[in-house]
């Protein structure tokens, strides 16, 4: 096997998907090695999940976001996975992650298909809009809010289905499998980029 991609996870609550992330590794379906968690709040339950595990947790407030680029460096992360990360990543992580194929390697899991539902509480957005379909996209980052190139997309259906937070229990199980999974191939890079309308594309090769 290659050497496992050193990554950096960044997380600002819960951390179910960086909890997915260690089983995957851990069962070597992934090829990576956390090397640390980023959290910008001091109540996430991501950074307990970090100390229990022997992996650094590192806690560097929101109003300090650039701090992270410099707290990071002596770790050598590859790639930087966001996992629940509510901040938006600053110019100078976008530069420094930035391969010279024009993406950035810095990953983000978001709750919709997007560009459907940017944002925040996009299952209970797709839930109230009356959606018959709700989804889970892995996208790299860019300098917008969810708006990077993306990588892979699952749907499922919510018709039927009586509550927001169903819709969420769903598509947390889904997240859980998607992420590590896409992340699987992503770290590798073998991946195309392509440039279309001045909007960069990820196609798995
Ligand atoms: C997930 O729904 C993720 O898609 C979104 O924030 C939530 C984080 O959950 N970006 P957790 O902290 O991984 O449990």
């Amino acid at each position: 096997m290659s050497k496992p991609v050193r990554i950096a996870v960044l997380a600002s609550g819960r951390g179910s998907n960086f909890e997915a992330i260690i089983r995957s590794i851990s069962t070597q379906s992934l090829n990576a090695e956390i090397v640390a968690l980023v959290s910008d709040r001091a109540e996430a339950r991501a950074l307990e999940i970090a100390r229990a595990e022997g992996i650094p947790a590192l806690l560097i407030p929101s109003n300090k976001n650039d701090e992270i680029f410099e707290t990071l460096k002596p770790y050598a992360p590859r790639f930087l996975v966001m996992a629940g990360f509510m901040r938006i990543v600053g110019p100078k992580l976008l530069h420094h992650f930035r391969s010279d194929k024009g993406y950035t390697r810095i990953t983000n899991i978001h709750p919709s298909l997007l560009p459907a539902f940017p944002g925040l509480n996009s299952y209970s957005q797709a839930f109230n809009y009356g959606c018959k379909v709700a989804g889970v996209t892995v996208h790299l980052a860019d300098s917008g809010v969810d708006s990077g190139p993306i990588c892979a997309q699952e749907s499922f259906s919510i018709e039927g289905m009586t509550s927001s937070s169903e819709v969420e229990k769903k598509g947390l199980e889904l997240e859980h499998r998607l992420y590590p999974k896409t992340l699987n191939w992503v770290l590798k890079e073998e991946f195309k980029v392509e440039m279309n309308e001045g909007r960069l594309c990820v196609r798995s090769s």
